[in-house]
Order: C-alpha cells, then structure tokens, then sequence
C-alpha cells in the first residue's frame, strides 16, 4: 500500500468516531485533507465544523459544510487530525503544515483527540522529525538562541521556492528544529511555552491524543491511551 492509501484507510476509520449532530473539529494536512473528503460524504449528520486553519476551512466549505468560528462554539464533540510523530503513549509532533497552534487551541477544546496516521509516523522517542514552533516575527532571532541552548538546531521556515519567510495563518513564522531527542515531551512543551516570543510550540504532550488510528499494511491498528 502506499502511503496515500494508508491516509486514506485511516481517514475513512475515522468516521466511525464522528458523532451525529455535533460539531466536529477538523486538522490540517495531507491525511486531514483525506478526512474532509470522508466527512463530506455525511455532512447532513453533524452540526457543522471548527477549522484549524484557512486551508482547511476554505476544504470543507468547499464541500458545503458549516464552518463555525471558535468564538461562536463553545465544546467540540471530537477533533479529528494527522501527526507528523506520535509515541506509544500518545505524545505527538504537529506542525509540519504550520497550523500548529490553531491546532492546539481547537484540541484544547474538544473532549477527544483522535490521531489520524501513517504508520511511519509511530515513534519510540520523537526528534527526528525538527520540531515546528511559532514565532512573533520581531522575536525570531532571540527565541532561536534560546532554542539552541536547550540542545536544538532551529531552522526558519521559508516560503516554497523562496528565501523570505513563510508566514502562518496568524501572521507569525515558524522555526524547524532539529537535533531534538525528546525523552520528556510535557517538560519540553512547557519549556518552550516560557519563552517569550513563542506563540505555540508544535508539541502535543500535555494534551495529547486519545485514540490514534495507525494506517499499516496489515489494516488500520487502534491505540487507545489512558
Ligand atoms: C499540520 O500543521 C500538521 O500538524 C499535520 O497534522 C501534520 O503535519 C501531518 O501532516 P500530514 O497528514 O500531511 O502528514
């Protein structure tokens, strides 16, 4: 199977975690694109959505769904999204599409957070994949020295095929960091919260996932975590 096709597996998995009637929070990404798909097909069954960046909303209403702004709802019934890395104790890296941190606000309001993933995305110690955090642009060159004393390699995020830098949804920049081996995912997060300048970091330990659906060659595996 290729790795689309083990998206795409996980993306229709999925769907049995969607709850009818209510509002569902959608994430970002190439497997996230795949579940916007999955959902359109039963869209008169729930109330509408929370998008977790302009992409993804410009997506399902593209498919007619509801988008609702987050300041109009006040509880997700679940947030379905992808994972750049996830551990064995449901501990993930997100980022990679830049929507991090509107990613972590919709999750920080939805009573479940189901993981969508390849397989090649389960990890035993994340690092591998440089850990994606968001900047005040006026802060980048200060977060990026204190990045690089807590042992990081953080890279600035440029525009496809350019040398200015990529900008997000919330008008900040991203730093990539590599060289992290990340033995305690919750210190970290925190750690990198305290930095003045961060806007979010592309950590997902503190609240992470409760269930990811694994797209494997053998079938779609489901871990649930306590
Ligand atoms: C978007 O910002 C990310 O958090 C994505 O969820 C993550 O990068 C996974 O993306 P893919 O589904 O494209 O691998």
């Amino acid at each position: 199977m290729t790795q689309d096709e083990l998206k795409q597996a996980v993306a229709k998995a999925a769907i049995q975690y969607v709850i009818d009637g209510e509002i569902i929070g959608v994430g970002t990404g190439s497997t996230a694109n795949f579940f916007i798909d999955e959902l359109a097909k039963i869209k008169d069954r729930i109330k509408g959505t929370v998008a977790s960046s302009e992409a993804t909303a410009a997506r399902l209403r593209g498919h007619g769904m509801t988008v609702y702004d987050l300041n109009e709802v006040s509880e997700i019934a679940v947030y379905i999204d992808g994972a750049d890395e996830i551990t064995p104790a449901g501990a993930m890296i997100k980022g990679g599409g830049a929507a991090l941190t509107r990613e972590k606000i919709v999750a920080s309001v939805s009573r479940q957070f189901i993981c969508i993933a390849d397989g090649s995305k389960l990890v035993d110690v994340m690092g591998r994949f440089p850990l994606p955090v968001e900047v005040l642009p006026m802060a980048r060159n200060a977060v990026m020295r204190q990045l690089t004393a807590l042992g990081g390699q953080p890279r600035l995020r440029l525009k496809a095929g350019s040398d200015q830098a990529f900008i997000t949804d919330n008008g900040g920049e991203i730093l990539d960091v590599a060289g992290l081996h990340i033995t305690d995912p919750a210190a970290l997060e925190t750690g990198i919260n305290q930095i003045v300048g961060v806007i979010a970091n592309g950590l997902f330990a503190r609240r992470g996932a409760d269930v990811c659906l694994l797209g494997t060659s053998e079938g779609v595996r489901t871990l649930t975590f306590a």
